[in-house]
Protein backbone atom coordinates (compact mmCIF):
# COMPACT_ATOMS: atom_id res chain seq x y z
CA UNK A 1 0.00 0.00 0.00
CA UNK A 2 1.10 3.72 -0.61
CA UNK A 3 1.97 6.51 1.75
CA UNK A 4 0.77 9.98 2.32
CA UNK A 5 3.21 12.40 1.36
CA UNK A 6 3.21 15.75 3.52
CA UNK A 7 1.32 18.24 1.29
CA UNK A 8 -1.07 15.11 0.96
CA UNK A 9 -1.56 14.83 4.56
CA UNK A 10 -2.71 17.84 4.45
CA UNK A 11 -5.27 17.49 2.16
CA UNK A 12 -6.12 14.36 3.92
CA UNK A 13 -6.85 16.15 6.81
CA UNK A 14 -9.06 18.79 5.51
CA UNK A 15 -11.07 15.91 3.39
CA UNK A 16 -11.88 14.38 6.72
CA UNK A 17 -12.80 17.62 8.42
CA UNK A 18 -15.28 17.77 5.36
CA UNK A 19 -16.67 14.87 5.37
CA UNK A 20 -19.35 15.71 7.62
CA UNK A 21 -20.65 18.52 4.97
CA UNK A 22 -22.16 15.33 3.03
CA UNK A 23 -25.82 15.56 2.03
CA UNK A 24 -26.32 11.42 2.79
CA UNK A 25 -29.79 10.81 4.21
CA UNK A 26 -30.28 7.67 1.97
CA UNK A 27 -26.83 5.95 2.32
CA UNK A 28 -25.73 7.35 5.38
CA UNK A 29 -22.14 6.81 3.48
CA UNK A 30 -19.79 10.26 3.50
CA UNK A 31 -17.47 11.10 0.52
CA UNK A 32 -15.71 13.67 0.37
CA UNK A 33 -13.08 14.75 -2.09
CA UNK A 34 -10.25 18.01 -2.35
CA UNK A 35 -7.95 19.10 -5.07
CA UNK A 36 -5.23 21.49 -5.29
CA UNK A 37 -4.09 23.78 -8.05
CA UNK A 38 -0.92 24.37 -9.33
CA UNK A 39 -0.75 27.76 -7.13
CA UNK A 40 -1.69 26.57 -4.15
CA UNK A 41 -5.77 27.09 -4.35
CA UNK A 42 -8.06 24.20 -2.36
CA UNK A 43 -11.61 23.32 -3.42
CA UNK A 44 -13.71 20.63 -1.89
CA UNK A 45 -16.82 18.71 -2.82
CA UNK A 46 -18.92 16.46 -0.98
CA UNK A 47 -21.42 14.35 -2.13
CA UNK A 48 -25.48 15.36 -2.30
CA UNK A 49 -28.18 13.29 -2.31
CA UNK A 50 -31.55 13.42 -3.54
CA UNK A 51 -34.78 11.46 -2.94
CA UNK A 52 -34.90 10.62 -6.52
CA UNK A 53 -31.41 8.66 -6.27
CA UNK A 54 -30.28 8.94 -9.40
CA UNK A 55 -30.10 12.72 -9.11
CA UNK A 56 -27.52 12.06 -6.32
CA UNK A 57 -23.80 13.62 -7.40
CA UNK A 58 -21.19 12.39 -5.95
CA UNK A 59 -18.15 14.52 -4.10
CA UNK A 60 -15.37 13.86 -6.96
CA UNK A 61 -17.79 16.07 -9.03
CA UNK A 62 -19.02 18.25 -6.42
CA UNK A 63 -15.51 19.01 -6.23
CA UNK A 64 -14.80 19.46 -9.94
CA UNK A 65 -17.62 21.63 -10.18
CA UNK A 66 -16.57 24.21 -7.41
CA UNK A 67 -13.37 24.59 -8.79
CA UNK A 68 -14.52 25.37 -12.53
CA UNK A 69 -17.92 27.84 -10.69
CA UNK A 70 -14.94 29.84 -9.40
CA UNK A 71 -13.43 30.58 -12.05
CA UNK A 72 -10.22 28.84 -11.62
CA UNK A 73 -10.01 26.53 -14.81
CA UNK A 74 -6.96 28.28 -15.19
CA UNK A 75 -5.06 27.52 -12.72
CA UNK A 76 -4.50 23.53 -13.83
CA UNK A 77 -5.57 20.97 -11.05
CA UNK A 78 -2.19 19.56 -9.75
CA UNK A 79 -3.67 17.19 -6.95
CA UNK A 80 -7.23 15.39 -6.38
CA UNK A 81 -7.54 13.43 -3.22
CA UNK A 82 -11.09 11.14 -2.34
CA UNK A 83 -11.68 10.14 1.05
CA UNK A 84 -14.49 7.44 1.67
CA UNK A 85 -15.72 4.81 4.47
CA UNK A 86 -14.85 1.48 2.46
CA UNK A 87 -12.00 -1.15 3.62
CA UNK A 88 -9.99 -0.38 0.70
CA UNK A 89 -8.94 3.03 -0.90
CA UNK A 90 -11.92 4.62 -2.30
CA UNK A 91 -12.62 4.18 -5.71
CA UNK A 92 -14.33 6.64 -7.99
CA UNK A 93 -17.54 5.76 -9.79
CA UNK A 94 -17.19 5.50 -14.07
CA UNK A 95 -19.25 8.41 -14.04
CA UNK A 96 -16.76 10.73 -11.95
CA UNK A 97 -13.82 9.38 -13.82
CA UNK A 98 -14.91 10.62 -17.17
CA UNK A 99 -15.63 14.00 -15.50
CA UNK A 100 -12.24 13.86 -13.91
CA UNK A 101 -10.76 13.05 -17.00
CA UNK A 102 -11.83 16.36 -18.40
CA UNK A 103 -10.15 18.51 -16.31
CA UNK A 104 -7.04 16.76 -14.61
CA UNK A 105 -3.80 17.46 -16.34
CA UNK A 106 -2.43 13.72 -17.23
CA UNK A 107 0.59 14.81 -14.42
CA UNK A 108 -2.09 15.57 -11.93
CA UNK A 109 -1.46 13.03 -8.53
CA UNK A 110 -4.77 11.10 -7.84
CA UNK A 111 -4.82 10.15 -4.33
CA UNK A 112 -7.19 7.32 -3.04
CA UNK A 113 -7.98 7.20 0.67
CA UNK A 114 -10.34 5.38 3.33
CA UNK A 115 -10.72 6.44 7.27
CA UNK A 116 -7.49 4.13 8.32
CA UNK A 117 -5.50 6.05 6.16
CA UNK A 118 -4.57 3.55 3.22
CA UNK A 119 -3.15 4.73 0.11
CA UNK A 120 -3.48 4.26 -3.25
CA UNK A 121 -1.94 6.71 -5.75
CA UNK A 122 -3.28 6.62 -9.38
CA UNK A 123 -2.85 8.68 -12.75
CA UNK A 124 -6.18 10.10 -14.81
CA UNK A 125 -4.36 7.29 -17.22
CA UNK A 126 -4.80 4.58 -15.04
CA UNK A 127 -8.01 5.56 -13.51
CA UNK A 128 -9.54 5.52 -16.63
CA UNK A 129 -7.75 4.43 -19.81
CA UNK A 130 -8.98 5.77 -23.26
CA UNK A 131 -11.35 8.03 -21.44
CA UNK A 132 -13.72 9.77 -23.83
CA UNK A 133 -12.45 12.82 -25.45
CA UNK A 134 -13.73 14.96 -28.29
CA UNK A 135 -10.49 14.97 -29.98
CA UNK A 136 -7.72 12.10 -29.19
CA UNK A 137 -4.31 13.92 -28.52
N1 LIG B 1 -20.15 8.27 -3.82
C1 LIG B 1 -19.29 9.32 -4.01
O1 LIG B 1 -19.60 10.47 -3.64
N2 LIG B 1 -18.09 9.06 -4.57
C2 LIG B 1 -17.63 7.81 -4.87
O2 LIG B 1 -16.49 7.67 -5.30
C3 LIG B 1 -18.50 6.65 -4.70
C4 LIG B 1 -19.88 6.93 -4.27
C5 LIG B 1 -21.42 8.52 -3.13
C6 LIG B 1 -22.67 8.46 -3.94
C7 LIG B 1 -23.71 8.18 -2.86
O3 LIG B 1 -24.08 9.39 -2.25
C8 LIG B 1 -22.96 7.34 -1.84
O4 LIG B 1 -21.58 7.57 -2.11
C9 LIG B 1 -23.27 5.86 -1.89
O5 LIG B 1 -23.12 5.36 -3.14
Amino acid sequence: MDKLTEPELELYNIAQAEMKHAYVPYSHFQVAAVLRTKSGQIFKGVNVENASFGLTNCAERSCIFNYISAGSLADPISEFLIIGGTDDPISPCGACRQVLSEFLPSDATITLTNLTGAVKHMTMVELLPYYFKKKRI
